[in-house]
């Protein structure tokens, strides 16, 4: 298994270009199920999950394009088998946003339940309770969902909790289905937006993405279009966290900093200066930075996925940080490879209380999910010595060539096979 090696402590300049959103691809790519025509993608980032959701789709009978610069096509001329084996689903749980558009298209699905999953218990009931509003029958057998409908009608749904997932596998079923449906307390992210705006150009008619209410009109069929991804406002984050943490000044090209607010804000905090003009984001810092707390919250709250990172640049921060994280129940395994580094972190329940110390030192550590991942690469960059973090391929499922573009920066990091 690859691993990756750091020597850390120096700080990060030059310019990096950010890649296009994991969690946009990953939902427009099941929209390319809702229609027989191909959809044009471009943006698209080059990473694991973006291939293992091709491979689902290929299975479904989906023609899938290569993926060269960041374009790819793909067409479900004839959506074949309505099918996400387990096998798949359980390295990826974004396996179940095909649920809705399988249903909406071809009437029947069989999509396995996710399981356990190492950041929390993260259930589909939202996913399946809509589903079943808009008419579909669905009964769990053996592991999996089994789901039916003649034609979904339109519903009136409320959401009890905000799930962006569940937001937009309801919204892809909506599309094709008989009638209005009106999503409510439905998940803000930008993400939703995008996918929004690739049904929109598909044909589909929607209003209020990116609201908590969402309306949309069904339509009996949509159409192929061209939607290029947004740019990964995680990605962008993780390297302006890591600016922070390690000093330096860094140019990010591609971003899309109105929706990194909360983020940037924090960094602020920190103590780096920061400049946004258009697509790009310039980062300064100079010295220590101070301790930033945090609670994590829904769009446009901060985000979940910017937890762990955060809480790497607060392991070095003058003063204590305290982080609060209130969408999964098990999101802090990090902190304990953190210690081991030499950071002082407390955890009580679903807060950490991190105390800023003077330096980490490098050590063999082990990453447990994505954003862990990036939070133990931020803090090798910035601990004295060498760090290997085992178990990388969390990190390739969703960051685009990591290492050449912090090595693009000035940081010495190399993949060891
Ligand atoms: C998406 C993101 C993920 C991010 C998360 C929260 C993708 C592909 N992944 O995941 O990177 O960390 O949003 O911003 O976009 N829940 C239920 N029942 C449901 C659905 C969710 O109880 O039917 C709970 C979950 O257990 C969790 C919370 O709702 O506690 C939010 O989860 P959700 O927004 O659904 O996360 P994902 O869409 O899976």
């Amino acid at each position: 298994m690859d691993r990756l090696l750091i020597r850390g402590g120096r700080p990060l300049e030059g310019s990096v270009r950010v890649s296009g959103a994991k969690n946009a691809a990953l939902p427009i790519m099941c929209a390319a199920l809702l229609t027989d025509q191909a959809l044009e993608l471009s943006n698209v980032p080059k990473l694991m999950d973006v291939r293992t959701m091709a491979k689902l789709l290929s299975q479904m009978g989906v023609e899938a394009g290569p993926l060269i610069d960041g374009r790819t096509s793909l067409r479900a001329a004839a959506a074949q088998n309505p099918e996400a084996p387990y096998e798949l689903v359980k390295t990826m749980r974004a396996s179940v946003l095909v649920l809705g558009p399988l249903l909406a298209r071809c009437g029947r699905a069989k999509v396995s339940l996710p399981g356990g999953c190492a950041i929390g218990q993260r259930p589909v009931d939202q996913h399946i309770k809509g589903l079943q509003a808009m008419g579909a029958r669905i009964t769990v057998e053996h592991g999996y969902m089994i789901a039916a409908a003649e034609r979904l009608r339109g519903a009136h749904i409320v959401m009890d909790l905000v799930t962006v997932t569940g937001t937009e596998n309801l919204m892809m079923a909506a599309a094709l289905a008989e009638g209005t449906t009106l999503l409510e307390n439905a998940a803000r992210e930008p993400e939703v937006i995008d996918l929004a705006r690739c049904l929109t150009a598909m044909g589909a008619r929607i209003e209020g993405a990116g609201t908590g209410t969402i309306r949309i009109e069904g339509v009996p069929s949509l159409a192929g279009a061209e939607h290029a991804v947004m740019p990964d406002r995680i990605e962008t984050g993780t390297f302006l966290a890591a600016v922070a943490a390690a000093g330096g000044k860094v140019r990010l090209t591609g971003a899309a900093p109105e929706t990194l607010e909360a983020t940037l804000e924090k960094l602020r905090e920190a103590g780096a200066r920061i400049a946004v003009s258009g697509d790009v984001i310039e980062i300064e810092m100079a010295g220590r930075p101070q301790a930033a707390s945090l609670r994590t919250e829904p769009y446009p709250g901060f985000a979940t996925d910017m937890q762990a990172q955060l809480m790497a640049l607060d392991t070095i921060a003058s003063g204590t940080g305290v982080i609060t994280e209130t969408i999964f129940e098990n999101r802090f395994m990090h902190a304990l490879e953190l210690q081991r580094l030499g950071a002082d972190i407390t955890i009580q329940g679903n807060t950490a209380v991190v105390k800023g110390v003077e330096r980490l030192q490098g050590a063999s550590v082990m990453a447990t999910d994505l954003r862990a991942s990036a939070s133990l690469v931020i803090a090798g960059l910035i601990a004295q010595g060498e760090t290997v973090i085992e178990r990388i391929y969390h990190l390739d499922r969703g960051y685009e060539a990591l290492e050449e573009k912090f090595g693009a920066l000035g940081a010495k990091i190399e993949r060891v096979k």
